[in-house]
């Protein structure tokens, strides 16, 4: 047996793309006959083999259920399990792992905080959000919205896809108790301007919520630096296993807010006279939780933390800078989001071509796009469209799977416009 710990990986490699992509075995396939070129990664990004041996040596050498302390398996799992929440506490640099909460994911973190405010809300008071958000940011409050009598207040994005500052600034007053942003963008790419914000609403006394689900596959969040009460994200878009996400909530709130659901784990004592909770994290941990999933996002980020990130965001912004370019390579191409802060995400339209045929089209020629609302139909509604077509890049995608999209529209405007 080797060293149990999954928190300690030391060596960093240079940023070698092709590299990198030997380390991705689900790259290296054909689809339809062609080599597949994956632009999918805003709706799930692949997983290194880091990951899955994490997860295959958690299941042959440690599994067993976390926190009973009877036997050496059982303490090899907690082991496990607690040294990957303090692997996300350092990548978050959260000030504890007791701020860190292990949900299903960025919906379900959104939904915890959300039941949890609700005894702070009043008919009257406001949620702000915005029209970029995804329907995980804007549904869990318009629920609780219906509960408590408060409003859900969007604040408006302008024509190339930022936040409008004037309308976050009209709309922050003294009714407004919650913001809760996206810190990028999953249809348009901007990367939000979220430290002042955060700034400008602690100063009225705001809860602030970030959705981190599109930002940390591209960029280390410092929750401290930012300063917000509340930092969420899904393992599954961080090159993680699917099933497990991260809730950060500072711990004075977490203390505050009732128990999101009930069962074992989360209590301290419980009889039928009086049910006490367990301390934090575990007070929001009810039922045995996502083990070998907590292990293999801890490898993710063990995976990352490898490589160069500096040399990572560079090659990223090279691929945004290449598809910029090739866009008037295709005729009656429209780029919807072009902030001046952007990660390399690129949604489109073509005229005259549906968004859903664009994908399939692109599918046979073995690239992976995504069409559709991308859960965000405010923000479909305030650009006029119905859908658009999105490429999203990750660190393993190169400067010739750029070329092959763009060849690869190319072909399809020509063919059937
Ligand atoms: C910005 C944003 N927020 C929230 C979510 C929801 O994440 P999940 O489905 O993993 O809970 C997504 C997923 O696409 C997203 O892009």
């Amino acid at each position: 047996m080797s060293d149990l710990s999954v928190a300690n990986n030391t060596a960093t490699k240079a940023f070698d793309v092709e590299a990198i992509r030997r380390d991705f075995p689900i790259l290296a396939q054909e689809i339809n006959g062609k080599p597949l070129v994956y632009l999918d990664n805003g709706a799930s990004a692949q997983k290194p083999l880091a990951v899955l041996d994490a997860m295959d040596r958690y299941y042959r050498e440690m599994h067993s259920n976390v926190h009973r302390g009877a036997h050496t398996l059982g303490d090899r799992a907690t082991a496990a399990f607690e040294g990957a929440r303090e692997v996300v506490r350092d990548f978050l640099n959260a000030p504890s792992t007791k701020e860190i909460i292990w949900t299903r994911g960025t919906t379900e973190a959104i939904n915890l905080v959300a039941n949890g405010l609700a005894p702070r809300l009043k008919a009257g008071d406001e949620i702000l959000v915005s029209h970029m958000e995804h329907h995980a940011n804007i549904v869990p409050w318009q629920m609780l919205a219906e509960r408590t009598g408060a409003k859900v207040v969007p604040v408006q994005v302008t024509p190339e896809g930022e936040l409008d500052l004037d309308s976050f600034n009209s709309l922050l007053t003294e009714r407004t108790r919650i913001l809760a942003v996206t810190h990028v963008s999953n249809v348009l790419g901007t990367v939000n301007p979220i430290a002042p914000l955060i700034e400008q609403a602690k100063k009225l006394g705001v809860i602030t919520l970030i959705d981190g689900a599109q930002a940390v596959p591209h960029f280390k969040p410092d929750v401290q630096a930012l300063g917000c009460d509340f930092y969420v994200f899904s393992s599954h878009k961080l090159f993680g296993p699917t099933g497990i996400g991260v809730l950060y909530g500072r711990a004075q709130l977490l203390e505050e807010m009732p128990p999101y659901q009930g069962g074992g784990e989360m209590i301290e004592r419980v009889s039928f006279e009086r049910t006490t909770w367990n301390v934090l994290p575990y007070k929001f941990e009810a039922g045995t939780p996502a083990i070998a999933e907590a292990v293999g996002l801890a490898a993710a980020i063990n995976y990352l933390d490898g490589l160069d990130r500096k040399a990572m965001e560079a090659a990223e912004n090279t691929l945004l800078v290449r598809a910029n370019e090739l866009i008037e390579t295709v005729p009656g191409m429209e780029v919807i989001g072009t902030a001046r802060h952007k990660v390399p995400v690129m949604s489109f339209k073509i005229a005259g071509l549906h968004p859903s045929d664009i994908g399939t089209l692109l599918d046979q020629q073995g690239i992976a796009i995504r069409t559709g609302h991308h859960c965000a139909m405010p923000l479909m509604n305030f650009y006029g469209v119905p859908g658009t077509a999105r490429a999203s890049f990750a660190f393993y995608n190169t400067l010739e799977e750029v070329e092959k999209l763009f060849t690869g529209l190319q072909k399809i405007q020509r063919l059937f416009t």
